[in-house]
């Protein structure tokens, strides 16, 4: 299997809108949500890849409550295993996975986590960055995090920078890129815009 899975250093970095903008760049991968939240208020994020890139999408267990996903599994008395998550990636050959909020969130009511399942798979991760002021702890704990754990970091996303950038936003940048490639800048996205581009990250994991 080749592909990347995204995670971010936070719920609301914008790994949806980063993984939608990876599917368009290599439309043959199918996206995988392992399992889905929040599901009572928003939109599902394999509908939302699935209308913005176009692409076949894949999710796992969902629940209704927008809590980590073993907390929502626990309240609605249903388990999640890994063999279950797993299955939402099994038959495929190229990916695009997103986890929930961050690496280390329990995905799995037996405590499987994003980072369990890239090392599973053997698939590199993409971290989703804010681009303000705290970011540059928040990516490397959580690239750190996952070197700890003998995972690949591909490299960072920066999500939502703005069009003119505070000094923070600025020198971010190279702050970041110090520690891990700086795989793409994405700036904010007003509505009725055209979609940013991304390199293409799937066939750039395989080589
Ligand atoms: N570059 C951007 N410009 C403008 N809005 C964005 C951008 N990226 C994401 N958003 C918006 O921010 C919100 C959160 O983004 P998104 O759903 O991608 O985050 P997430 O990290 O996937 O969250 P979750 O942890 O819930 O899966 C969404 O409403 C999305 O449309
Ligand atoms: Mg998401």
């Amino acid at each position: 299997m080749r592909g990347v899975l995204i995670t971010g250093t936070d719920t609301g970095v914008g790994k949806t809108f980063v993984a939608a903008l990876v599917c368009r760049a290599h439309p043959s991968a199918t996206y995988v949500k392992p399992v889905q939240t929040g599901l009572a208020d928003a939109e599902a994020d394999a509908a939302v890849v699935a209308r913005i890139a176009g692409v076949q999408a894949r999710q796992g267990p969902g629940f209704d409550e927008a809590l980590a996903p073993a907390v929502a599994a626990e309240r609605a008395a249903r388990t999640v295993t890994r063999a279950q998550l797993l299955g939402a990636f099994s038959g495929l050959d190229e990916v695009v996975g997103e986890g929930a909020g961050g690496l280390l969130v329990e995905l799995g009511t037996d405590g499987t986590t994003l980072a369990d399942l890239a090392a599973d798979l053997n698939l590199p991760l993409v971290v989703v960055a804010r681009p303000g002021l705290g970011t540059l702890n928040h990516t490397r704990l959580t690239c750190e995090a996952a070197w700890a754990r003998g995972l690949r970091v591909a490299g960072i996303v920066v999500n939502g920078f703005p069009d003119v950038p505070d000094v923070a936003e600025e020198t971010n940048l190279n702050g970041l890129a110090a520690f891990a490639p700086l795989l793409a800048v994405v700036p904010r996205h007003e509505p009725g815009a055209a979609l940013p581009a991304v390199p293409d990250l799937v066939a750039a994991a395989a080589s």
